[in-house]
């Protein structure tokens, strides 16, 4: 893959499990290249909201068409450095992140037509390159031919107490994390057992422990690799 195709940079793909660190990381490694920011499983939050606003019932997820998926209207609205999430043309950026949809989303992200369905629209936005996405299988079926691929991973507790600071959560008390750190792990056995794009490393991924990096640390040694990797902002300077 020669820099040329890419007009806008390369394409840098971060996976791993619930709570690694991947999109905050991926949202700062992107600001600091001029890069866009493609949070994959927003995808999957949105049509999972959709889906159960429009009163659609999980047991059924598994048979809904292409055509019932359209009508969800469910979009990624691309924005100077990410995608917005809309749902029958209203932003639903607050609403994806609800207990109810954490709790149902995992389904729906096993559905295989669900997953062929997204796939056109994630790969479109690496078209021109330039783009930090962040997901479960972005290295291995989004962008298999992505020029850099990172995999975050993170002890249990460390991502559930980081979870429950991302959520305001005040109680970080040990009981409280072990009951969100198990929550997480469900969550990561249904990813990783599903037959369609299961949570895995990419063969050619660098590993990254980020239980003991603080999120400036994991930021530059992503940069560091991308400027390896050719990654070069858009107007031609390193960041
Ligand atoms: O990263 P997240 O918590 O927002 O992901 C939400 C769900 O979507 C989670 O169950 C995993 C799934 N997902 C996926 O299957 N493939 C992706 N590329 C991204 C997310």
């Amino acid at each position: 893959m020669t820099e040329n195709t890419r007009p806008d940079g390369i394409i840098i793909a971060l996976d791993g499990p619930a709570g690694s660190g991947k999109s905050s990381t991926a949202k700062a490694v992107a600001e600091r290249l001029g890069y866009r920011h493609l949070d994959s499983g927003a995808f999957y939050r949105a049509i999972t909201y959709a889906a159960l606003q429009a009163g659609i019932d999980p047991d059924r997820w598994e048979t809904l068409s292409g055509d019932e998926l359209d009508r969800l209207d469910v979009h990624g609205v691309p924005g100077e450095r990410g995608y917005v999430m809309t749902v029958g043309g209203r932003d639903v950026s607050a609403e994806i992140r609800m207990p109810r949809v954490n709790e149902h989303v995992s389904r729906m992200a096993a559905v295989p037509t669900v997953r062929e369905w997204l796939m056109d629209a994630l790969r479109e936005s690496g078209a021109r390159g330039g783009l930090v996405a962040d997901g479960r299988d972005i290295g291995t079926v989004v962008f298999p031919e992505a020029e850099l691929k990172a995999y975050l991973i993170a002890d249990a507790e460390e991502r559930a107490r980081r979870r429950l600071m991302e959520q305001g959560e005040a109680d970080l008390s040990e009981q409280h994390v072990r009951v969100e750190a198990a929550r997480l792990q469900g969550r990561d056995e249904l990813d990783s057992n599903r037959a369609a794009a299961p949570l895995r490393q990419a063969e050619d991924a660098v590993v990254i422990d980020t239980t003991h990096l603080t999120l400036e640390q994991q930021v530059q040694r992503i940069v560091e690799l991308a400027r390896e990797r050719g990654g070069v902002d858009p107007g031609g300077e390193v960041a």
